[in-house]
């Protein structure tokens, strides 16, 4: 099983397994997010009921201030969903969220990592470039509520000589 809490080197600042009682937090971000917000029973089935999902949280002086989901299928690791909390993005916590979830899913068995992104989303793809991924493909029309395309990103998760793993071009 995976540690309770993966420290980062600043004090205040720490990634955890999410639980129930971050759900206000966690839906808070989520809203001011995406359009189409998740219910709170989609997450508290993530949560409880489904053994395949991991889902991390950010917090800054116990502060939520983003998440991100997993599903683990087989040896591929699907991203859910991230989101940082508006007044903190830009500082690097969209980045270590998903790079300690690429520790994660290793952990797992898990060598590819995938997700969707909304063509528009200009700043989350320069995210998941800088991190490895890259676009392989269009799901047309994925997104509900403006029949966006969604790009499909991959990467390979590798591990270097220190077993970290690579999570890539950080230039
Ligand atoms: C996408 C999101 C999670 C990024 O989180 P973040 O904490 O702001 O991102 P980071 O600060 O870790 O960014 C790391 C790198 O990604 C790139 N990046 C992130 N946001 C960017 C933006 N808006 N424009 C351009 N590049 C961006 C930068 O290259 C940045 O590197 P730098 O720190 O060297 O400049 C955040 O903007 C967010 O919550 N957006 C709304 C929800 C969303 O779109 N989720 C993704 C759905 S697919």
């Amino acid at each position: 099983m995976v540690s309770k809490e993966i420290c980062f080197d600043e004090a205040t600042f720490s990634i955890e397994r999410m639980t129930i009682h971050d759900l206000p937090e966690v839906r808070i971000i989520e809203k001011e997010a995406f359009p189409i917000p998740w219910s709170y029973q989609s997450f508290v089935s993530e949560l409880t009921t489904n053994d395949n999902a991991i889902y991390l949280v950010a917090r800054i002086n116990r502060q939520i201030v983003g998440f991100v989901g997993m599903w683990l299928i087989i040896d591929e690791g699907h991203i859910t969903n991230i989101a940082v909390a508006k007044d903190f993005r830009n500082q690097g916590i969209g980045r270590r969220l998903l790079q300690a979830m690429d520790l994660i899913a290793f952990a797992h068995g898990v060598r590819r990592m995938t997700l969707e992104v909304r063509v528009s989303n200009i700043g989350a793809q320069a995210l998941y470039r800088k991190l490895g991924y890259r676009p392989c493909g269009v799901r047309p029309e994925y997104y509900r509520d403006n029949n966006e395309d969604a790009i499909i990103m991959w990467k390979e998760l590798k591990i270097d000589e220190q077993t970290k793993v690579n999570t890539g071009n950080r230039n």
